[in-house]
C-alpha cells in the first residue's frame, strides 16, 4: 500500500503552466474603469510590477520559475500527494480519493506559491513595500513571509471579522515582520468613509482590497499584491497541478474528477488547469468547484464586467460576480467570502468545463471533522468545502471505483476557534436571499 507520493527537490517543476492560450473562447480583457476600453499594462504599472503584468497578459504556455523563487518554494515543495485510504474505508466506498496537501507550507496553505514570486518580482523592480488584503489570514501570512524573504516591508488590511476570529493569524504576520490593521480601518479614505456609514460592518475582501490599493497608489515606494483571482496568481498556483500530474502517474492512477474549494479560484485552478490540455484532447475528466452557499458567485452570480473592490478602483474584470458591493455574512470560511471569481475559472464555467457546486458550511465542517478523525489532518474551514465535495462524489455510488483528486488547500490549526463554535452549535447555515443578490447585481457597472 502506497500512502503518499513525494517528489524529490529536483523533480519540482521549473516552469509554470499558463492556461490562458488554451481556454476555449479565450478571456475578455480587463477594462479601464474610466474609459471602459481594454486596459494595457501602462496604467496597471502604478500598482503592479511589470514582471507580473507580463505574466498577467502572457500567451506563452510555459513560463520559467526564477531560480531564487524555486529555492524558497523548496522549503516545502514539492508537496505530498496522499491517498486517503482511511477516509475511503470510513465512507465504505470503492472510490479512490487522493489529495494534494498544500497545508505543508510554512503558513499552512497554498498561498505562498504565489506570494513568493510576487514578492520576488517586486523586489527585482526596486519596490520597497507591499500592501495587501487578507480574508482568512492565510494570504496575509503568506505575503508577510514572502516579503520578509526579499527584504520588503508589508502592510496587511485584514477583514474585520477574520481579525476578530483569528488572533493567531495576526501573531504569525507580526512574527514575519508585517504591519496589520483591521479593515475597514482609519488609515485610508475608503476605510474612514465606510466606518462612518456603518461602524459595525464585518468588512469584506472587496473593502480591504480598496484600502490596500489606496495605500499603494498614494506612495511611490509601495505596490499592491493580490492573493487570488488574477491570471498571474493562477499561473503561480499551477505548480500544484503540475506536481500532482507527475505524482498521479507514479501512483498509476488518473483522476476522473478534480475538486477544489473556490474563493477567488486560485487553489482550485492551480490543481485543475494543468489537466485542461488532456481534457481538450478528449480525456474524460470532471472539474468540480465548490463554493459556500453564503457567497455563491458561480452558482447565483452573473457573468459580467465588475470591479474587484468596493471603492470601484480596480480594472473591470469579466467574471462571475455577486456585485462589488456585496457583503457576505461572516461565515468561518473567510477565504471564500469574495464577491467575484477569477476570470480564468469564470471562462471555464462559461464553457461548461468546470461544474460549480454550492454547499452549506455545517455539512462542510462535519466533513472536515471526519477527515481529521480518519486522515489525521485538521483542515481549514475553506478546505472543508473541497472535502465535502470529494465525499459527495465518493458516496454517490459506493460501488463506483472512480478516482477523485482534491486540493487540500490548507490546515486549520489556526482556525480552531471556528471548530469550537461548530461544536457549540453556534454556526448556522446561511443561504443568501436571491433578492439581496439581485439588489447588489443592479449596481453592476454599465458597459
Ligand atoms: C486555506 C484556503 N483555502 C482556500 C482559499 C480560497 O482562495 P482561492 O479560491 O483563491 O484558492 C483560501 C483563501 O484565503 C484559503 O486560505
Amino acid at each position: 500500500m502506497i500512502k503518499k507520493i513525494i517528489l524529490r527537490d529536483d523533480e519540482m517543476p521549473t516552469q509554470w503552466y499558463n492556461v490562458t492560450p488554451d481556454i476555449p473562447g479565450g478571456l475578455l480583457p480587463p477594462l479601464d474603469p474610466e474609459t471602459k476600453q481594454p486596459m494595457g499594462p501602462e496604467k496597471l504599472a502604478a500598482v503592479f510590477p511589470m514582471g507580473l503584468l507580463e505574466q498577467e497578459m502572457s500567451m506563452e504556455r510555459f513560463i520559467d520559475i526564477p531560480e531564487e523563487v524555486q529555492n524558497i518554494l523548496k522549503i516545502w515543495r514539492p508537496s505530498p500527494l496522499v491517498r486517503a485510504f482511511n477516509l475511503e474505508k470510513a465512507l465504505g466506498t470503492k472510490a479512490k480519493i487522493y489529495f494534494k496537501n498544500e497545508g505543508v507550507s510554512p503558513v499552512g496553505s497554498h498561498k505562498p506559491n504565489s506570494a513568493v514570486p510576487q514578492a520576488y518580482y517586486n523586489m527585482k523592480e526596486g519596490v520597497k513595500r507591499l500592501t495587501t488584503e487578507t480574508g482568512a489570514g492565510q494570504w496575509g501570512c503568506a505575503l508577510s513571509f514572502a516579503a520578509g524573504k526579499f527584504g520588503l516591508d508589508c502592510k496587511v488590511y485584514m477583514v474585520r471579522v477574520s481579525y476578530d476570529q483569528k488572533p493567531y493569524r495576526k501573531s504569525m504576520m507580526h512574527t514575519y515582520g508585517a504591519e496589520i490593521v483591521a479593515s475597514p480601518s482609519m488609515d485610508t479614505n475608503t476605510g474612514r468613509r465606510i466606518l462612518a456609514e456603518n461602524p459595525d460592518t464585518p468588512g469584506s475582501l472587496g473593502i480591504a482590497i480598496s484600502e490596500a490599493l489606496e495605500d499603494a497608489s498614494t506612495r511611490d515606494d509601495t505596490k499592491y499584491a493580490l492573493g487570488s483571482v488574477l491570471n498571474h496568481v493562477i499561473l503561480h498556483q499551477s505548480i500544484i497541478g503540475l506536481e500532482a500530474k507527475k505524482q498521479m502517474e507514479i501512483a498509476g492512477d488518473y483522476p476522473d474528477v478534480i475538486i477544489g474549494c473556490c474563493g477567488g479560484g486560485s487553489n482550485f485552478a492551480g490543481l485543475a488547469v494543468p489537466y485542461l490540455p488532456d481534457y481538450l484532447e478528449g480525456k474524460k475528466i470532471r472539474f468540480v468547484g465548490v463554493e459556500p452557499t453564503s457567497c455563491p458567485s458561480l452558482t447565483m452570480g452573473k457573468l459580467a464586467y465588475d470591479f474587484g473592490d468596493v471603492a470601484q478602483t480596480t480594472p473591470l474584470l469579466y467574471m462571475y460576480t455577486l456585485g462589488h458591493d456585496f457583503i457576505p455574512p461572516g461565515i468561518h470560511a473567510g477565504g471564500l467570502r469574495y464577491h467575484g471569481m477569477a476570470p480564468i475559472v469564470s471562462a471555464l464555467v462559461r464553457e461548461n468545463i468546470i461544474e460549480p457546486v454550492k454547499l452549506h458550511q455545517l455539512e462542510c465542517f462535519k466533513a472536515g471533522v471526519l477527515f481529521a478523525k480518519t486522515e489525521g489532518i485538521i483542515p481549514a474551514p475553506e478546505t472543508c468545502h473541497a472535502i465535502r465535495g470529494a465525499i459527495i462524489e465518493a458516496t454517490r455510488d459506493l460501488n463506483d471505483p472512480k478516482t477523485i483528486l482534491f486540493n487540500f488547500s490548507g490546515h486549520g490549526l489556526i482556525d480552531m476557534g471556528s471548530y469550537d463554535k461548530f461544536y457549540a452549535g453556534e454556526l448556522h447555515d446561511y443561504e443568501y436571499p436571491a433578492e439581496a443578490i439581485a439588489k447588489s447585481l443592479a449596481n453592476l457597472p454599465k458597459i
